[in-house]
Formats: C-alpha cells, structure tokens, sequence
C-alpha cells in the first residue's frame, strides 16, 4: 500500500513539475513562432468588380476589428473581448509602408489571412483565419486593400501592442493555432443553391458561427459544422457599456431556436439593419450587415434551416436589469 502510494506520489509530482515547466515556457515565450513560410506567388490584379465585392467583405470583418472612430483601418482597441485575454489591439492594415501593410506581397497577405502566420513565421492569435473563403473572394479582400477607397489610405497612426494574458499564451500554444494553407483551389459556392450560398455566407464570409455557436475556443474553423453547439448560441460577450450579451441561438429548434420566430423577410431585416421584428435594436457586437444581399443572407435562413437543432434557452436579461443588479 505504502508503495502504491509512494509510486503515485511520484508520478503526480513528475507531472505537475512537467506542468510547471510548460507554464514557464509559455511564460517566457509567450505566443510561438514558427518556420518563415513558403510564401504563395501570387498576383492580385485590381478589378472594379472585385473592390466592389471586397469592400463587401471588409465591412462585415476587417472594418469591425481595424477601423478607428475616423473610418480609417489604423486598428484599435478591442473592447469586445472579454478581459480574461488580456488587453487586445489590432493592427494598422493601411497602405502604410511602415506601419500599415503597404509593403507586404499579395502572397503574404493570402498567406496570412488563410494561416495566421505572418512573413516572419510570427502568429497573429485572435485575428481570424479564413481557410474556407474562395480564392476568388480573398483576392477581393486584397483588390480593396490596394484600392484608393479611404480607409485604407496609407495612415502611420497605430495603436499600442497587445498585452496577451497568460490565459492567451496557452491558447495560442494549444486551441488558438496556424491553420495549414489549403493545397487545393478553393471555389466559390453555387449562387443558383441557397443552402451552399447561405453556408458559405455564414460560416466562410460572415463568420457567424464563431459567435453564435457554443464555445469561442472550441471550434473547429476548417469544418465549422463540426464545431461544438454549431449555430446554438450561448457565447457570452462584452456589449458596448461593458454589460454581457449572450450570442443567440439560430437554430430552428422549436422551443428555443430563434430562427423559427422570424420569417425570412425578417431575418434579412435584422441581419442587415440590425432591427428585430418588433422594433428592438441588435446591440454590439452584433454589427448590421448591410452590404449582403437580400439573395445571401435569405440563403443563410435557408441553410439554418438544415442545420441540426440545438435545444439550448438564452435568457437575455435587459441592460436595465444588469444595470440594477451591478449596483
Ligand atoms: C475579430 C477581429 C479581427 C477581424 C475581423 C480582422 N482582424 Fe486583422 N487583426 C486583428 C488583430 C487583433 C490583429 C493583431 C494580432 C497580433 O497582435 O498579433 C490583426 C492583425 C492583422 C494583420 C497583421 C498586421 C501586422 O502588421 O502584423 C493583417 C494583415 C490583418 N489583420 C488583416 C485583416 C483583414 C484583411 C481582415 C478582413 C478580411 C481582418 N484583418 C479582420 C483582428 C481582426
Ligand atoms: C461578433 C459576434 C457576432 C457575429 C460575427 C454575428 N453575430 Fe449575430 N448576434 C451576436 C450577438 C451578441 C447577438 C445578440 C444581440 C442582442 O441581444 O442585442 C446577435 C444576435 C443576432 C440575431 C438576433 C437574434 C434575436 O435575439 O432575435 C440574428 C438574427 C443574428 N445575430 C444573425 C447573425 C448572422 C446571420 C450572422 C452572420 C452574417 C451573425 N449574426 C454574426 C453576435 C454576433
């Protein structure tokens, strides 16, 4: 028995000194960096079509998470993320030479923007990576990105660096990792099928299952169906006045769906105007989407509508009650 004990004794402590020495090393080396990339060539060339369709893009992400008070992407602050992570910065993504990205490559950028691994072999945790987005559609991004369009006008403002917490450390060591770069061209949905227009509308473009599945962390961004509470909502999230949201759930589960209670004319009212049906106003973060199409985001509904149920109740409590209940 004593042996038994002594043994285990062993082993636990063998393991928590292993634990500890990770820590350490997530510590002291804080977010990871890895090999310098083979970098795609690639050459965008610059079509009306495509910043048209790029500005699209950029409204619904870039500009959320770059965009100063002045419209401009110098980056900034991030508020919305809980403070667990620590304090959170973007980056200026102007034409900048210096400090924006008017000297990166097209490559890099694709590179980038499908991995999350800079020139440098550094990782840009917390910025989304888009391993599902078409080839045609990241060259958008890129065409507006080198447009004369204002927000990208090379601006040297930048913000300060992060300050990642230890929590975001580990994150970056284990959930919050590069993504491979896909070794296949990736094609652009049917526009003629509302269920593959409407999931890639949602999962590769608008990213809305990263906010309304289950868990931020534990998402599966290559196959986002696969992620944890798929579309079920429950993400609690910092609003505007710092009070928590609670992302909705767009199932149509019969109970607690939300999607059920709209009708599609609706649902494209809320999503691009940020209205509800009985005149409520969506709050931050939830942004509206207006440069989608009525055809898009009818899609999304579409395809909501195949999606697997998820019976999971979200009690939004108004901002009055938390107000009271703060005091
Ligand atoms: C959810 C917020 C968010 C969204 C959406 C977002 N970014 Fe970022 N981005 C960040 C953060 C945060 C960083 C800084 C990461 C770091 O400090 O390592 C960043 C970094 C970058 C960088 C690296 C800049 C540098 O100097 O290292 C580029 C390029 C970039 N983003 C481009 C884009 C583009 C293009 C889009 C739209 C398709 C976009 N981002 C959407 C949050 C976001
Ligand atoms: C950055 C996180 C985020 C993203 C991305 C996001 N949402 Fe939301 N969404 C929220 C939050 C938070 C709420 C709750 C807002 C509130 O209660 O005021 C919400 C609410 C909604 C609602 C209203 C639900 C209700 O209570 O009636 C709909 C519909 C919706 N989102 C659809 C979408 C669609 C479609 C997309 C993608 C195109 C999307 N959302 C992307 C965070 C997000």
């Amino acid at each position: 028995m004593k042996r038994i004990l002594k043994i285990t004794g062993a082993v636990l402590g063998s393991l928590l000194l292993v634990l500890g020495l990770f820590c350490a090393y997530v510590a002291i080396t804080g977010v990871p960096t890895y090999d310098q990339p083979n970098i795609p060539k690639i050459s965008v060339e610059l079509t009306p079509e495509r910043v048209a369709r790029g500005e699209v893009i950029a409204q619904i992400q870039c500009m959320e998470c770059h965009a100063d008070k002045n419209n401009r992407l110098t980056g900034k602050y991030m508020s919305e993320v809980p403070a667990v992570f620590g304090k959170l910065y973007s980056k200026n993504i102007t034409q900048d030479k210096e400090k924006g990205i008017g000297n990166w490559t097209d490559g890099e950028l694709v590179y980038f923007l499908r991995t999350g691994v800079r020139r440098d072999g550094t990782f840009a945790p917390v910025m989304p990576q888009f391993p599902n987005m078409a080839d045609e559609d990241l060259k958008s991004v890129i065409a507006w990105l080198r447009s004369d369009r204002f927000p990208v006008q090379a601006t040297s403002e930048e913000p300060q660096a992060s300050e990642l917490s230890f929590v975001s450390k580990l994150l970056s060591h284990t959930l919050m990792k590069p993504l491979p770069y896909p070794q296949t061209f990736v094609a652009m949905p049917d526009s003629a099928d509302p269920i593959a227009l409407g999931k890639y509308t949602a999962d590769a473009i608008g990213d809305c299952y990263a906010c309304h599945s289950g868990d931020m962390l534990d998402q599966d961004k290559v196959h986002p169906e696969q992620s944890k509470g798929y579309y079920g909502g429950g993400i609690e999230m910092v609003g505007e006045n710092g009070e928590p949201i609670i992302t909705a759930n767009l199932t149509f589960d019969e109970e607690t769906g939300i999607a059920r209670k709209y009708t599609k004319e609706q649902f494209i009212k809320a999503v691009k105007m940020g209205v509800r049906p009985d005149g409520s106003i969506l709050r931050q973060p939830m942004a509206p989407k207006i440069g989608l199409t009525d055809q898009e985001v009818g899609a999304i509904y579409e395809y909501l509508k195949t999606v697997p149920k998820v019976k999971n109740n979200i009690v939004q409590k108004s901002a009055e009650v938390q107000l009271a209940e703060n005091k």
